[in-house]
């Protein structure tokens, strides 16, 4: 219970300290479950084990629920009638089928599929470079005019 109320204070100490406008909490999540997501998959891409049917299977499973979030993120830079980031949507879209596909392969191929990690990260990145703020301490924020 006292960690639940301190882990509260810590919350809402770190959103006050990050420039740029919260996210709506179903834009907060989707990008919680896909960075959980993305980091089984980063691990399992980078290990021996990616060669087992199984891991493969947890590849593309974790990839589908990352998929289930770009729906939630479009509509968010939609409706805040922010076009520009489209495009950086599709770019994360279009890299995932494509790592998707690499993983779905019957023979699998580890040195593609790290290129394919790599260019969804490279999407991931790009639009965190263009409308996320703040950090890991201070939380993280929209930024929804450039400045
Ligand atoms: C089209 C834009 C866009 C793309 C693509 C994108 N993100 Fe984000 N992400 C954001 C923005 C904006 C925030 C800050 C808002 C927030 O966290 O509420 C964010 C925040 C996050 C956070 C912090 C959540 C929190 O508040 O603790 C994580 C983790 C994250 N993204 C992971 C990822 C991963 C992993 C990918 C790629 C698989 C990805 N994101 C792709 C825009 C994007």
């Amino acid at each position: 219970m006292v960690a639940l109320v301190l882990m509260g204070c810590v919350a809402v100490g770190a959103q006050a300290g990050a420039p740029g406008t919260e996210a709506p909490p179903a834009f907060r999540e989707a990008m919680q479950t896909a960075g959980d997501a993305w980091a089984t998959v980063e691990s399992l891409v980078d290990s021996p084990a990616y060669l087992l049917n199984s891991a493969r299977g947890d590849v593309l499973s974790q990839v589908a629920t990352i998929r289930r979030q770009t729906a939630t993120v479009r509509v968010l830079f939609e409706t805040r009638a922010l076009p520009e980031a489209l495009p950086l949507v599709a770019a994360w879209e279009d890299a995932l089928v494509e790592f998707e596909a690499e993983v779905s392969r019957a023979t699998p191929d580890q040195a593609a599929a790290q290129e394919g990690l790599a260019g969804v990260r490279d999407a991931c990145v790009a639009c965190h470079r263009q409308y996320r703020t703040g950090d890991q301490a201070r939380g993280y924020r929209i930024r929804l005019s450039v400045p």
